[in-house]
């Protein structure tokens, strides 16, 4: 029996790999059919297979887009158009570049503004719209340690993030007056491809099932959900005065890439 609340179709941006892969298959447990986002056709493919082998009675669509191409979006929105997509989550977001912001190239920022900004914001307006129109629904939206302070060397992915948890603190208000659940999972390092494509080995990364798992269970216990192996952290950031929170922050990033196999880019 699919999930009555977040089904009968959930809508997951970055749901090939990693987090997102986690979501599908904690999605898929819950009886709930899939459109499953990124991309690379071939991992959607792999992971389709993989939910359809363990899960004969769900469907589940692959469309391969790019988020960062300015008719993702509408992509999306045609894909979906026949269904009724009871949970949404973006979870395509992570930044494999460790590099100044001036040093980098205007297409690639314009590229990550548009995944992060633009296409989570008027994917979020579209489906936060419909679930509210039916009064039941979960969106999941994803924040990050590094959205807790400044984050050099990461200076825009952590902006997103803080835009990310404060969005999402005021719209899970407003959803919950329609009966929608909104979550946002904060979390630090997290054994993930594209954590490992930026860092290497880490220390004892999260495991990415139990941020799916545990965002799914909490999500109607918003606004944000700090993971417990940085809470403490980030509880001391907020007690920083600013310049003391981002040379936290430079050398916070500096060891995750010293220690990582390689700085991309
Ligand atoms: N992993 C961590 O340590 C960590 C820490 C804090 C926060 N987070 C947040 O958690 C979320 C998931 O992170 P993650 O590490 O799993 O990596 P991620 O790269 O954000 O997500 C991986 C998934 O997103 C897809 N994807 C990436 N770019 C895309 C694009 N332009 N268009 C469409 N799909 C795209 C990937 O498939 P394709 O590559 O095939 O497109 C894959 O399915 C992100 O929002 C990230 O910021 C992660």
């Amino acid at each position: 029996m699919p999930d009555p609340e977040l089904g009968p179709w959930s809508v997951i941006i970055g749901g090939s790999e990693g987090i997102g892969g986690g979501f599908a298959r904690a999605l898929a447990d819950r009886g709930i059919n899939l459109v499953l986002v990124a991309r690379r056709a071939e991992r959607l493919q792999r992971m389709a297979a993989e939910l359809t082998d363990s899960h004969p009675a769900i469907k589940v669509r692959t469309p391969a887009i790019d988020m960062e191409q300015p008719d993702a979006v509408d992509q999306i929105i045609a894909e979906t158009a026949a269904l009724e997509v009871g949970s949404f989550i973006y979870n395509a977001g992570a930044e494999t570049v460790f590099r100044d912001f001036v040093d980098d190239g205007w297409m690639r920022i314009q590229g990550r503004l548009q995944r992060n900004f633009v296409a989570q914001t008027h994917l979020l307006h579209h489906f936060g719209r419909a679930m509210c129109a039916r009064g039941r629904g979960g969106i999941i939206l994803m924040g990050s340690i590094a959205g807790c302070l400044g984050s050099p060397g990461f200076s825009l992915y952590g902006a997103n993030k803080a835009f990310v948890h404060y969005l999402s603190e005021g719209l899970w208000y407003e959803l919950a007056q329609r009966g929608v659940h909104l979550l946002c999972p904060v979390i630090g390092p997290t054994d993930t491809p594209s954590m490992r494509e930026t860092f290497g080995d880490i220390e004892n990364p999260t495991d990415p099932n139990y941020i799916a798992r545990g965002a799914l269970e909490r999500i109607a216990d918003g606004p944000l959900w700090i993971v417990d192996d940085i809470a403490e952290a980030v509880a001391n950031f907020n007690a920083m005065e600013p310049a003391e929170r981002a040379r936290f922050g430079a050398r916070m990033m500096e060891n995750f890439a010293i220690t990582g196999a390689r700085v991309a880019g």
